[in-house]
């Protein structure tokens, strides 16, 4: 894999770029097949922020249930784990980000308005993670659904909202850009890929 000009040039100067079509249509429908089947088999648990004495579960800030996802555990979707490896490599040896390993979560918002609150993946300076990938899983996507993933770009200032469609990925540099998921109305999945710099 390779990334183009015009997204070395995005990484570097607005700290993200979007590709459409980043597995081919025949494969994305596979792979949201089997994040799908995660889902129904009950595999997702609520993400929340755990708050207060009795540790319950605040979902004000984050509405998504989530699981780690291993190479191994289903053929679908370790063909996305093999292309956010290849991503890797190719945003370490263009873009000049020494990554190394990284860990890749499902995330289904079930609807019903659930978001998640502004936040970075990662704060400058902490030897944690550098890159964010986003892949997103839905098929049939409409503006009614919301769910729009919101950029803040540091150098515009202007705010930058994604539609969750079906085969996009979204990569960002994790301790420089702030986003947020817009209210969700359906049903929307999304596996993401976090990259860590290289070291101890
Ligand atoms: C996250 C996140 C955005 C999205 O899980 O940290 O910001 O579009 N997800 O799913
Ligand atoms: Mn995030």
């Amino acid at each position: 894999m390779e990334l183009t000009d015009a997204e070395v040039e995005a990484l570097g100067s607005h700290g993200y770029f979007v590709r459409d079509a980043f597995l081919g249509e025949p494969r994305a429908l596979a792979v949201r097949g089997a994040a799908l089947a995660r889902v129904s088999a009950g595999a997702l648990r609520p993400a929340g922020i755990r708050r207060g004495a009795d540790h319950s579960l605040d979902t004000s800030v984050r509405g998504d249930h989530i699981e780690w996802v291993l190479p191994g555990a289903d053929a679908e979707l370790e063909a996305l784990w093999i292309h956010f490896r290849a991503l890797g490599e190719a945003v370490s040896s263009s873009a000049y980000l020494g990554l190394g390993r990284f860990d890749v979560q499902l995330a289904c918002y079930p609807g019903g308005g659930a978001h998640y609150a502004r936040h970075r993946d990662a704060f400058p300076g902490q030897s944690n993670r550098r890159l964010t990938a986003i892949w997103y899983a839905n098929a049939g996507w409409k503006p009614k659904d919301g769910g729009l993933l919101r950029l803040h770009p540091e150098d515009t200032g202007a705010p930058l909202d994604v539609a969750p469609v079906l085969d996009r990925l979204v990569v960002f540099l994790s301790e420089r850009l702030e986003h947020e998921v817009l209210p969700s109305h359906a049903q929307r999945l999304a596996l993401t890929a976090w990259f860590y710099g290289r070291g101890p």
